[in-house]
């Protein structure tokens, strides 16, 4: 257990942190109960303070009444049975389930309350002891004087008999019957996390709406830098409201010394700077590998949760100098990871050496292709790790700590981490594999067409690549992690009998090192050309993506980069897919000059 989880736990600063998923669930359920326990006998919870709103709850006959009776005329004078009885009623007074309570009651119990309630099903609780030590942090807050219920929809890792018994340590009573319709809360009373979330553009492929996960359509993902408004969508959760001015950053050092920053502060204290940067998800191209070797889980991501652009904002090196971390002299071996949290509940980290890299251009980012940044894209402050995983550019950026031992949350600990072809879930120790953070190498085609020599248009294209047939024109994008440039994509036009090398778009680039992907085209002559192209990169260490999806099939599907085939249909001089007929067949334009 790390000396940093037992500050954060202790302190105001308890949130999402905390130890690594096994062990620390047993010592929250241990905290959880001291807590209670400490406060129950006093105040069990605060008394109901109106007699309109809280009635009894009817009692069934009552059975402990009874065998009380019976028990003290059959053995009256046994004093363990005495003893016996004196226990049960502690309990039931520790456990007041005896109220009806109205919602409007429990609307009172909000944020602003002393007492904190909420509803789960048609139960009530006061979790106000809870919200210190809540392993998920202060987003628990969110769901005070209303219905949990959607929230642990949300989070699924609450759906586990440990968390429900420690919600049951909580119960006071259940919502009256005058406010239930058909026996439930009424749908309205059931508050939606989403209402919030911003529209948006209509050309997004969306896969869900709630939480927002959209990829970049196929025509977008032609030029290099990909607008704001189509620029790949991968929301955890709802998108947080926040307002600039009261926006403030928490950068918490190991020692427990703590610095706030508004974003006039970063702006006006640290130096901007920009760079190009490509963002991919763990998941892109899930939908090939499950289609081609066995399903997988997660969304079924095509070619287009991948994006890039330019970002603007400052170093995290120079912000954690500022707070007291220091660059020079000896390494300090309690910090190994940055922990990076956002204000809707997502989390993750990063190795130090990585944030204080010079070279590693690691920033905090309020601006996004020259505007200040989207709602969806982390408003109005974000980490942007590049080279790394999508995962751990936390959106909507609140705080950042140094810490000895990695994020706990599950998207640190469970969700982007690979095993092998042989394994299911349900046989892995997570703890064996290390986090996803620099990505392999990656490519995909994003566009096959013809083009024509039946149109003066066609024909003064073809003349461009120098030819007078009829030609097929295959685009894609090539991406490598890690800062690492491709140096080479091989293409086949008969599906990888024979190879050639497609050309590279020279596009101008920004950072230290090749944090964007390259695009690249290749043109054959029709008659040369079969039904089915392959390609593959090759990464500047040579590195080079896997031939089989099979080979490299994970239960999460993560990072799936096997040889991306696109078929070209002779029939309609149209553009198919063999592999990627739902999606691809659909988006990839019609390219007839
Ligand atoms: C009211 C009763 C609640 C209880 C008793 C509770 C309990 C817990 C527990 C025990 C965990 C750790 C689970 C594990 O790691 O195995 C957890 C995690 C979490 N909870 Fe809650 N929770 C409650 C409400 C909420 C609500 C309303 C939200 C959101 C609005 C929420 C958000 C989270 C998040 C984000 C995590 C961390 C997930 C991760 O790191 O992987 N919780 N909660």
């Amino acid at each position: 257990m790390s000396k940093t989880f037992n500050r954060l736990l202790r302190g105001p600063l308890s949130r999402a942190y905390s130890s690594p998923v096994t062990s620390s669930c047993s010592r929250r359920i241990y905290s959880a109960t001291t807590v209670r326990t400490a406060a129950a006998s006093p105040v069990p919870f605060r008394p109901l303070t109106t007699t309109t709103t809280t009635n009894r709850i009817p009692q069934k006959p009552p059975t402990r009444w009874i065998w009380k009776k019976v028990g003290a005329a059959v053995l009256a004078g046994s004093i363990v049975v005495a003893a016996v009885f004196e226990w049960k009623d502690a309990h039931a007074e520790a456990h007041p389930a005896n109220r009806y309570i109205r919602l409007s009651e429990v609307e009172r119990h909000g944020q602003t309350s002393d007492r904190k309630w909420v509803t789960k099903g048609k139960r009530v609780y006061d979790i106000t002891e809870w919200i210190e030590v809540h392993p998920g942090g202060p987003v628990i807050l969110q769901a005070v004087g209303g219905c949990i219920d959607r929230y642990w929809d949300i989070f699924s890792v609450h759906k586990k008999q440990d968390v429900y018994d420690i919600l049951e340590q909580y119960f006071i009573g259940e919502v009256d019957p005058r406010d239930l319709v058909d026996g439930k809360v009424p749908a309205d009373k059931v508050e939606d996390p989403f209402v919030l979330d911003p529209k948006r553009d209509p050309r997004l492929l969306q896969h869900t709406q709630q939480p927002c996960n959209a990829e970049t359509p196929s025509q977008s993902l032609g030029s290099f830098i990909t607008p704001n408004g189509v620029f790949f969508v991968r929301n955890h959760f709802w998108v947080p409201k926040i307002d600039e001015k009261a926006h403030v950053l928490h950068v918490e050092l190991s020692d427990g010394t703590a610095k706030a920053y508004s974003l006039a502060d970063l702006k006006s204290k640290f130096e901007p700077f920009s760079i190009t940067a490509t963002l991919q998800c763990t998941g892109n191209r899930r939908k090939h590998m499950s289609e081609n070797a066995k399903p997988a889980s997660g969304l079924p991501w095509n070619v287009g949760a991948i994006s890039n652009t330019m970002w603007t904002g400052v170093r995290l090196r120079d912000v954690l100098e500022d707070a007291g971390y220091s660059r020079d002299g000896d390494v300090d071996d309690n910090v190994r990871h940055v922990h990076l949290v956002g204000a809707e509940a997502y989390c993750g980290s990063i190795p130090i050496s990585k944030a204080v890299d010079p070279h590693g251009d690691v920033m905090l980012a309020y601006e996004m292709g020259g505007k200040p940044l989207p709602r969806d894209h982390g408003y109005p402050l974000r980490a942007l790790i590049p080279g790394h995983t999508a995962a751990r550019s936390v959106k909507w950026l609140e705080r950042v700590t140094l810490s000895e031992d990695e994020s706990p949350s599950q998207w640190q600990q469970k969700d982007y981490k690979c095993f092998g072809p042989n394994k299911e879930a349900k046989d892995v120790d997570w703890s064996t594999a290390p986090a996803i953070q620099e990505t392999p190498v990656q490519s995909a085609i994003t566009e096959v067409g013809v083009i024509s020599g039946d149109s003066r248009k066609g024909r003064a294209e073809l003349s461009r690549y120098g030819m007078k047939e009829d030609a097929i024109r295959v685009k894609g994008y090539a991406f490598s992690g890690g800062g690492r440039s491709i140096i080479r994509v091989d293409i086949s036009a008969d599906d990888g009998k024979t190879w050639s090398q497609a050309d590279l778009h020279q596009d101008e680039t920004k950072g230290h090192r090749s944090w964007s992907w390259k695009k690249w085209e290749w043109v054959v002559p029709k008659a040369e050309a079969g039904r089915v192209f392959v390609v593959k990169a090759v990464d500047e260490c040579y590195n080079s993506q896997p031939e089989s999806y099979d080979a490299q099939w994970n239960f999460r599907g993560n990072l799936t980069t096997a040889w991306h085939r696109a078929e070209h249909s002779e029939d309609d001089q149209n553009v198919g897919a063999s592999q990627e007929q739902s999606w691809l067949g659909r988006t990839l334009g019609r390219l007839s000059l």
